[in-house]
């Protein structure tokens, strides 16, 4: 059984994380898409939203998994007997801190590899951040988003 993980913060989860996923669960038995717990950064989704988000999304594929963990992400991959980690690397300014969090994880952890997949090149532009900005000032994501995330980001904003 070869399992890997795809973690982050999903806040919320993009059409360019779905896509990552649609090539992940190609290449793996099972795919964890693993939302970490103890994000420094103030999400605008609670835990249990970006769960719920993941959940009715990517969580309706067969062998994708949504997970929820805490504390160092190696520890997870070991506690899930994960043969890898999965990153999306989208343009040439991601590498410099994937890059970092690879070795470092690497030299934590020298058993879990990170591959690194490339969302569809229309999504290279696409992050969680620009996604939130724009709805939050009122203009249109249904491009960027699945469905039921414009329905929670329209509730957030009150709209
Ligand atoms: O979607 P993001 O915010 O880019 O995801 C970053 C994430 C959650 C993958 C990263 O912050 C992480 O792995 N956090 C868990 C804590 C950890 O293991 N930190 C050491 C990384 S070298």
């Amino acid at each position: 059984m070869k399992r890997a993980i795809y973690p982050g913060s999903f806040d919320p989860v993009t059409n360019g994380h779905c896509d990552v996923v649609e090539r992940a669960r190609k290449l793996f038995d099972e795919v964890i898409v693993a939302v970490a717990h103890n994000d420094e950064k103030q999400p605008l989704f609670s835990l249990e939203e970006r769960l719920d988000l993941l959940k009715q999304t990517v969580g309706r594929i067969d062998n994708v998994r949504i997970a929820q963990f805490d504390g160092l992400l190696v520890e997870f991959a070991r506690t899930e007997k994960a043969a890898a980690v999965i990153r999306g690397l989208r343009a040439v300014s991601d590498f410099e801190f994937e890059f970092q969090m690879a070795l470092m994880n690497r030299k934590l952890e020298g058993s879990v590899e990170t591959i690194f997949l490339m969302p569809k090149e229309e999504y290279t532009y696409l992050s969680s951040r620009l996604v939130k900005e724009i709805a939050r000032l009122g203009g249109d994501v249904s491009e960027f988003v699945p469905g039921i995330v414009i329905v929670a980001l329209d509730k957030k904003f009150k709209r």
